[in-house]
């Protein structure tokens, strides 16, 4: 039967920030109290991030620690979820050169993901062959741990979508030993793609529109009221408009009718609020407030978390080498299902040692 595993990922190029949390970590926390998994991963990529950063390691060997604090703050169990860094299990190495086989250069032009990473970083005509490769290694990511769902963010989707074309073409070339993997996307749309504070497509770090899941308090506040809403609410009577406006996109992502209840009695839901916003006769920096204390609401205890963890740097490290060692053993284990597959296990195969002998043994 198809084991029930969770594989997945970030790049440690930064903390994490609210977007992050919506998009995938919140998820991962509930899954983690979901007995139907069998197994949590969770990987640090940061041979991936290695890719487009080859020349800043520093970068990362900083943020490998901020996003397993990040990690922690969120309120990831490591007792229920194996944490570990990708680049200390080389049995990952291993597997996407054996991949790499059994795709196509065509195919990974033509990952829309890739495209658009390739033109955001001008590496069109220089395109680094590891950058180029990362698709791959993100199917040896997943299926390395027989990862059979994968909560990610829509944007990874051709990744997932070429794990499975790998999967595919290496169990009917070698024999079944891979599953299939299963994308498992936000629910709610205004969490798919949190736009930045200055209400652009993306939170980025370089667009410095991101709110940050380790930001004191001040700062979110700061952050918040002066987030873009409507460049034509201009006066509070002026109707206000929803579309592109980030405060209400936040609002969609994190607000329930119970903060209502606890912040803003006069509105029974957000239907009600978005009505008089569009109306007319509210102003941004009520609504502004209002999304303020349901941020500081959920940010208080990650911070809290994240200082108790601060406290504590030796037995983080201690989680992540814990986890890389397990992490490794599956790895091990996987990649002798592997090699015996593909009968490149030579070493190990004393029926074939025994009929190479006989071939060249004098005739009785
Ligand atoms: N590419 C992912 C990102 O940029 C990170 C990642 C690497 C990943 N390997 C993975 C995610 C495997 C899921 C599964 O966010």
């Amino acid at each position: 039967m198809k084991p029930k595993i969770i594989l997945t990922g970030d790049r440690p190029t930064g903390r994490l920030h609210i977007g992050h949390y919506v998009g995938s970590l919140s998820r991962r926390v509930q899954l983690q109290n979901d007995p139907s998994f069998d197994r949590i991963f969770i990987m640090i990529a940061d041979a991936q991030a290695l890719t487009d950063n080859a020349d800043n390691p520093e970068k990362l060997r900083q943020n490998v620690l901020e996003v397993t604090l990040d990690y922690l703050a969120a309120g990831i169990d490591p007792e229920r979820v194996n944490i570990f860094i990708q680049s200390a299990v080389p049995e990952l190495t291993e597997l996407t050169f054996y991949y790499m086989n059994l795709t196509t250069v065509s195919r990974v032009q033509r990952n829309p993901t890739v495209k658009t990473e390739i033109q955001m970083r001008n590496f069109e005509a220089n395109i680094p062959l590891g950058f180029f490769c990362y698709p791959v290694s993100q199917a040896a990511d997943i299926t390395l741990f027989h990862g059979t769902v994968v909560p990610v963010g829509e944007d990874q989707k051709p990744m997932i979508e070429l794990t499975n074309e790998i999967v595919r073409r290496f169990n009917a070339t070698y024999g079944e030993t891979l599953y299939e993997a299963d994308i498992l996307l936000p629910d709610n749309k205004a969490c798919q793609r949190l736009p930045g504070t200055d209400g652009k497509a993306k939170m980025s770090k370089s667009l410095g529109n991101c709110i940050y899941l380790s930001d004191p308090a001040d700062i979110v506040e700061q952050k918040i009221k002066s987030m873009y809403t409507d460049p034509t609410h201009l006066r509070v009577s002026d109707p206000g408009h929803l579309e592109g406006n980030a405060v209400f996109t936040y609002l969609d992502a994190f607000c329930r009718d119970e903060h209502f209840l606890k912040y803003w009695p006069d509105y029974k839901n957000l239907d009600e609020l978005k009505e008089h916003y569009t109306r007319g006769g509210l102003g941004d920096m009520k609504c502004k407030m209002f999304l303020c204390k349901i941020m500081q609401e959920l940010l208080e205890p990650i911070r809290e978390r994240r200082h108790y963890w601060e406290q504590r740097i030796p037995e983080v490290y201690e989680i992540l080498r814990r986890g890389t060692e397990e992490a490794r053993r599956v790895g091990q284990q996987t990649i002798s299902e592997v090699r015996e597959a593909m009968r490149i296990n030579y070493l190990d195969d004393s029926a074939l040692q025994d009929e190479q002998a006989r071939k060249y043994s004098p005739a009785e």
